[in-house]
């Protein structure tokens, strides 16, 4: 008899950003393979009777390659087993889905996918900006923050209106905005850069691409981060004036 697969997004950081979906999965999974993203206190709620897989990266090195993950999704689901693929943040995002989802569509195995809060969207909660606004930053690129790919794409990115989001690009902060500047991307652009969003540890450091240049931002925590660049960060006093006179209303 197969068992089932459930591949889902733990969300960013706590268990705070966990859905109530991927909860009661965790509660009825007999076997939980999970990243080195997922936070102890998601951990703390695997049920003691499950089979608990540690496949991320620690010291550097993976647990599991990803022909490893797949093989042993296949190899539980085929044993009967309800088996939960357990990812930070949202699994169609920089998570590795289409092998799994190749793998496990050409077995007939059944497979359900649930979605999680992604990094980026924790981390404009953190920020307390929003992604897009109305009428100036009406898109979101969403990049994996390689160089190559970078350097390939300066010029679109430094003409794009709408919102830079950089996976993978915390170490990379200086070289990114350097990149962008000189195509032509405005010294006062807003960027932050959050790391451990979502999490009791987060921070957050607010820049302009020119101060990004120059290395005034630098990684404070070991933890994952992200970087964002775009008008939409920008958090204006314009309005400030006017917000008085409606509360002085009051
Ligand atoms: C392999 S990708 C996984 C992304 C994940 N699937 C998501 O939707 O957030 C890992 C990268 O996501 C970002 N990331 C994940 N969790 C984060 C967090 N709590 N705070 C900041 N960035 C995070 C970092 O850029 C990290 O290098």
């Amino acid at each position: 008899m197969k068992g089932n697969v459930v591949i889902a997004g733990a969300g960013p950081g706590e268990i705070d950003h966990l859905t109530i979906g991927v909860f009661r999965e965790i509660k009825q999974a007999d076997v939980i393979l999970y990243d080195a993203l997922i936070r102890d206190s998601i951990v703390a709620e695997f049920p003691e009777s499950c089979e608990q897989i540690f496949v991320g990266k620690r010291c550097g090195t993976h647990a599991y390659t990803q022909t490893m993950i797949i093989a042993s999704l296949i190899e539980h689901a085929l044993a009967g087993k309800r088996v939960l693929r357990l990812k930070g943040g949202d699994p169609s995002i920089f998570a590795h889905l289409a092998s799994e989802i190749d793998a496990l569509h050409a077995l007939g195995i059944p497979l359900k996918i649930l979605p999680g809060v992604s990094a980026m969207l924790a981390a404009a909660a953190e920020l307390q900006v929003p992604l897009t606004t109305r009428g100036q930053s009406r898109h979101i690129w969403v990049s994996d923050g390689h160089a190559d790919d970078i350097a390939d794409n300066a010029e679109q990115m430094a003409n794009f209106s709408g919102t830079l989001v950089f996976y993978m690009g915390a170490e990379r902060c200086a070289t990114i905005a350097t990149c962008l500047a000189a195509h032509g991307l405005g010294a006062s652009t807003p960027c932050a850069l959050v790391e451990n969003a979502g999490s009791h540890d987060a921070v957050l450091q607010r820049a302009t691409l020119s101060e990004l240049t120059a290395h005034r931002i630098a990684r404070l925590t070991s933890g994952p981060g992200i970087l964002l660049i775009g008008e939409a960060l920008r958090t204006s006093n314009d309005h400030n004036k006017a917000y008085h006179a409606l509360a002085a209303q009051f």
